[in-house]
């Protein structure tokens, strides 16, 4: 499969900037996923993630990115590039079925005022225009109140729950599935 190109022009809306990760980003790139929430609903070992396993994560993005898999995206502030929010990605891309899945997490510095719903918005319009895909896909832990509520302020259709989905920490848990097809982003 083609690899996935970076957005181009980069995608913002002149309070959030979703842009390539950097190599400076770095200590607030792990500084921001290994707090409390994150650990919780985003993290799948018990274990709480290591420097290495987060900043491992650059070397992953690149080749996952040229093997047409995934796309993962520093958040950033619009204005001051250089201060990181969170992370917004695409996965699961299937071009033969015109699928993918979103994904996304906001540092506790930056909760609270529409990070993750102004992200998922733009990534999810990029999604269907630059990627033609036509269905995506958005999971989560059914006690992730927050999560859904981003979901379904973007128009995401909760469709179901997969029961013992996934391996999380030491057993296995639950998944919610949403869906939004083009034309129901809100
Ligand atoms: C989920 C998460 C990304 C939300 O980021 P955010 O930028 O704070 O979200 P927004 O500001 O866009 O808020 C979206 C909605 O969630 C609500 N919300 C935020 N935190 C909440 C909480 N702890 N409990 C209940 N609702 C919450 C907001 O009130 C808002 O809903 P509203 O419009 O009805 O008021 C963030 O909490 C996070 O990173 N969590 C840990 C990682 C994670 O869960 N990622 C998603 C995995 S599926």
């Amino acid at each position: 499969m083609a690899e996935l190109p970076f957005p181009d022009p980069e995608l913002g809306d002149g309070f959030v900037l979703l842009r390539p990760w950097r190599e400076q980003d770095g200590p607030q790139r792990f500084a921001g996923f290994s707090d409390e929430l994150c650990r919780r609903f985003s993290w799948p070992r018990v274990e709480p993630p290591t420097e290495r396993d987060v900043l491992g994560a650059y070397e992953r993005d690149e080749r996952e990115r040229l093997a047409g898999q995934s796309l993962n995206l520093a958040v950033a502030d619009a204005a001051d590039p250089a201060r990181v929010w969170g992370a917004a990605s695409v996965y699961d891309v299937s071009a033969a079925d015109g699928r993918a899945a979103v994904g996304y997490w906001v540092a506790p510095w930056a909760r609270g005022r529409g990070v993750a719903t102004r992200s998922l918005r733009l990534l999810a319009a990029w999604t269907f225009e630059g990627l033609g895909v036509q269905r995506l896909e958005l999971t989560c832990e059914p006690a992730n109140v927050a999560s859904a509520r981003v979901a379904q302020r973007c128009g995401f259709v909760r469709e179901g729950v997969l029961r013992s989905h996934v391996r999380f920490k030491d057993g296995r848990r639950d998944t919610v599935v949403y869906g939004l097809l083009p034309g129901e982003l809100t």
